[in-house]
């Protein structure tokens, strides 16, 4: 008991999102969850509860199956990030503070007057957060955000008042394949954060890219050989989709950007790739 409460509770993996906590509990601990669980509470004033991921995440909406450890049994919360708010609820839509740098840079880049889409945008942090920050600078733009899940939509409307930025960010209800299918060459910038499956939506993105826009692509990518463990590029084969589907297309892409956004196994890192498509 007194090694348990030395050690394990700050070792865990925790996302924190506003009150509430989210960890990994190693199957040799699990007998322990609790206990672990009331530790990261003691030792953290500002959470409210502790909550379990169960296995991984699931469905269309990349939600996870989440366990109630410790404290309050309520999975809504607040998260504040880049001067902006975001009412969630952590069991019925994705969101992942592990993403804020990513958030920050595209942020960083939007000009005042482009026309953005903002694909998988979830309860809204990639385009409320580009909308907040022109909007301090008195520049402003045309976001579109498409969301498929009903529930992280109507968090985004809520999140769209919550920050004042309704006269620059517009949602859009639906599969993206059915909003690109309608923006032909309309977008100066396209945000894909679904890294699982994004690339399959390369043909529509490619089309609905303006002459000089630019497409942030995420996916994933082997840094490491399974079977002999040597060092792999991970962009490789996002890369060469990226190329193939804008042959295809008959338009140029020059890949301008790229970095590991972050770990995600043993083997894979999630990656993005910026190009530019004339
Ligand atoms: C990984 S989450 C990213 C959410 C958000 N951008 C963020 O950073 O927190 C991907 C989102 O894409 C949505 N999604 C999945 N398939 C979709 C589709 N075909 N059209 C529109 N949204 C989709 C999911 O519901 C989910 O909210």
């Amino acid at each position: 008991m007194k090694d348990l409460k030395a050690n394990p509770a700050t070792t865990l993996p925790l996302d924190t999102i506003g009150t509430i906590a989210i960890t990994e509990i190693p199957v040799e601990q699990k007998k322990n969850a609790k206990q672990l669980a009331q530790e990261i509470l003691a030792a953290n004033k500002h959470l409210q509860s502790v909550y379990e991921k169960r296995g991984a995440m699931h469905g269309e909406y990349r939600v996870w199956k989440l366990r109630h450890l410790a404290g309050k049994k309520s999975t809504k919360t607040t998260y504040r990030e880049s001067d902006c708010f975001f009412e969630l609820d952590v069991a019925r839509v994705y969101f992942s503070p592990r993403l804020a740098f990513e958030r920050s840079r595209i942020a960083a880049q939007v000009e005042t007057g482009e026309k953005v889409l903002a694909l998988f945008a979830g309860v809204g942090p990639f385009p409320i957060i580009i909308a907040k920050k022109l909007k301090t600078q008195q520049k402003t733009a045309d976001i579109i955000a498409n969301e498929l899940n009903p529930v992280a939509v109507k968090y985004m409307q809520q999140n769209i008042a919550l920050n004042k930025v309704s006269e620059i960010v517009v949602v859009n209800k639906g599969d993206a394949k059915k909003l690109l299918k309608q923006k032909k060459k309309w977008a100066d910038r396209v945000i894909t954060p679904l890294p699982h499956t994004a690339y399959k939506f390369l043909p529509q993105i490619i089309d609905a890219t303006a002459v000089g826009g630019i497409v942030h692509l995420y996916g994933f990518g082997s840094h490491r050989n399974e079977k002999t463990k040597k060092k792999t590029n991970p962009f490789r084969v996002l890369e060469k989709k990226i190329k193939t589907e804008c042959r295809k297309k008959k338009r140029k892409c020059k890949i301008i950007f790229k970095r590991v956004v972050r770990p995600y196994s043993p083997f894979s890192v999630q990656v993005v790739i910026d190009f530019a498509v004339k």
